[in-house]
């Protein structure tokens, strides 16, 4: 890796507004992120403090209010329709297949869409894919309502690596899987993320995903990135949600591995104004994790 490589996402001074006027709601507040290349970057949050709408802005969906948000040195909102998806995979949260398509549909979709391929290439391109995330040809012809959750979220996971993003956005890849099913997952995004050179943003709720592929973890509270560092570091952080966060019952649990991991404080990357107003965000992430299975 080359040091002076440019972030793959740069994100400076970025407010997010929606509404107009009395119904004006600001979701975030001269953000901050930077996420390097070959990162895998958790970013953890209350419910609601606009984490979807984070990777939203990474994608183009969304626009700044004010601030950049650069993704492979392009402003995210200059990211073509056409060409996104060779630049950036996403992974929704609620898999968001389509329906009425089969998995082959499903999956050779953003390259169908561009028509410059012939359709036997299309579809070689959606069957390797497709066994790149461990699922057999004989799925390709299934539709959604026949596949396990497990199988939905790789199917998703094919889609949005069908044109060889180098990034690759992950909004709660575990949720709604059985606690086997989730390490499969995870164990499988761990491959391909070494396979593939990939650099992750992956929103989730889930301590023991987060343990177990996080380089770094960015905490979103207060309307921005309140602290960014190892899971080590962030937890030593004094803020009411990564204490709810990392330090109730499954949080503890799934600490125990790097418990004896001590944290040198001066890494702490804290943009925190002890000045600011703090907001304690009572729908936790613990609380809505629960709800959401
Ligand atoms: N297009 C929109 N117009 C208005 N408000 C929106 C829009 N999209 C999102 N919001 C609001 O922005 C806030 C943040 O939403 P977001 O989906 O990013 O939350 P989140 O952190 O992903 O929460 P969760 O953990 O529940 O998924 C919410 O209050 C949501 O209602
Ligand atoms: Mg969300």
């Amino acid at each position: 890796m080359n040091d002076h490589e440019a972030p793959i996402v740069s994100i400076h001074g970025l407010w997010t507004v929606f509404g107009r006027g009395k119904d004006e709601v600001v979701i975030h507040k001269d953000l901050a992120l930077t996420v390097q290349r070959g990162e895998i970057v958790s970013l953890v949050g209350g419910s609601g403090t606009g984490k979807t709408v984070l990777l939203r802005q990474m994608l183009g969906l969304e626009q700044p209010a004010k601030g950049e948000v650069t993704v492979l040195d392009q402003p995210a909102a200059r990211l073509s329709r056409r060409g996104a998806a060779s630049r950036v995979g996403m992974l929704f949260q609620q898999g968001a297949l389509f329906s009425a398509f089969s998995v082959m549909e499903n999956v050779a979709f953003p390259l169908r869409e561009l028509k410059t391929l012939p359709e036997a290439l299309v579809r070689d391109a959606a069957l390797v894919k497709l066994q790149m995330v461990g699922l057999k040809p004989a799925d390709a012809h299934k539709m959604p309502a026949d596949l396990s959750g497990g199988m939905i979220k790789r199917v998703a996971l094919a889609r949005a690596l069908i044109m060889d993003p180098p990034l690759l956005l992950l909004d709660e890849p575990t949720a709604g899987l059985d606690p086997n099913g989730s390490d499969d997952f995870v164990d499988l995004l761990r491959s391909l993320h070494q396979e593939l050179g990939l650099t992750v943003v992956m929103v989730t709720h889930d301590l023991d995903t987060l343990f177990a592929l996080s380089s770094r973890v960015a905490v979103l509270a207060e309307k921005r990135v309140l602290v960014t560092g190892t899971p080590g570091e962030v937890v030593k952080f004094k803020h009411p949600f990564i204490e709810h966060f990392f330090l109730g019952e499954r949080g503890r649990r799934a600490m125990t591995p790097i418990k004896d991991t001590a944290p040198d404080p001066d890494a702490l990357t804290p943009d925190f104004h002890p000045q600011s107003h703090t907001e304690s965000h009572p729908d936790s992430a613990a609380d809505h994790k629960e709800q959401s299975q």
